[in-house]
């Protein structure tokens, strides 16, 4: 990315589940120019050996990325670009601290909550996890989220298996609990972008479109060939999307 565009605020990253802060290597390295990129850990994601308690909730990780702004000394609004995961505590986060927000942006999530089928899929998982089958549901989870042969999956699933299962327990309890934030989108009135990928299995990309028609300043782009990390599937037209709606007036 040769342009000299810049945008003057942070811009903070909150990744997706079961990963940490190192799924936007391609975001931090390459936007840093234009932005000041940084991303963040959630609910101890990134952390091998947990001290204590690792009970969460994504109303606990919002509360987290409030904190992060507050140590930094970030006192003016922020853009917030928040996958899957991510974009669940970005949405809580724009509930909770509207005034902490210059601009959004929503990658692969969605705002509804976990229906019933989903909510046992988590149990289920949480199950299996204590009964030992950490490898193979660890696969499992990765298994949908790039395209098929995409060279980036060995560098994924590495920051899975290093997650700790405890944190990822926590993490699918959270998930299963997270409340529904679509009454909540009307509200949003900062600029915002959807972002979803077209091979994305996880959460179709029809559920962005019709979620960024709820949101009043709510704009939708759709990434050809890029499943559920679209940002890894296709980092250069996710990073162009990005700067564009950074840098555009307005958003
Ligand atoms: C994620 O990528 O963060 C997960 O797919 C979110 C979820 O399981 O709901």
């Amino acid at each position: 990315m040769s342009r000299a565009l810049k945008y003057t605020k942070p811009l903070v990253f909150l990744h997706g589940f079961p990963l940490d802060k190192r799924m936007w290597r391609q975001q931090i390295e390459k936007l840093s120019p234009h932005v000041r990129a940084l991303a963040i850990n959630l609910g101890r994601f990134g952390t091998k050996t947990p001290p204590g308690e690792t009970k969460t909730s994504i109303k606990a990780m919002a509360d987290e990325v409030a904190c992060f702004l507050d140590e930094g000394n970030i006192t003016d609004p922020v853009a917030l670009c928040g996958l899957s995961m991510g974009g669940y505590v970005a949405l809580r986060f724009a509930h909770d601290y509207p005034s902490r927000l210059d601009k959004l942006i929503l990658a692969n999530t969605r705002s509804l909550p976990d229906n019933e089928a989903a909510r046992a899929k988590r149990n289920d998982l949480r199950k299996r996890l204590a009964e030992g089958e950490r490898q193979q549901v660890l696969k499992e989870l990765m298994k949908p989220m790039l395209v098929s042969g995409s060279p980036a999956a060995k560098e994924m699933q590495h920051i899975a298996d290093e997650q700790s299962t405890e944190i990822i327990r926590s993490a699918l309890e959270a998930l299963r609990d997270r409340e529904d934030a679509t009454p909540w989108l009307s509200e949003i009135k900062v600029p915002t972008l959807v972002i979803s990928g077209a091979k994305d299995t996880v959460i179709p990309s029809s559920e962005g479109a019709e979620m960024a028609k709820k949101i009043p300043s709510g704009q939708f782009a759709e990434l050809p060939d890029a499943a559920h990390l679209s940002n890894v599937d296709r980092p250069e037209a996710f990073n162009k999307l990005i700067l564009d709606f950074l840098t555009t007036r307005g958003g």
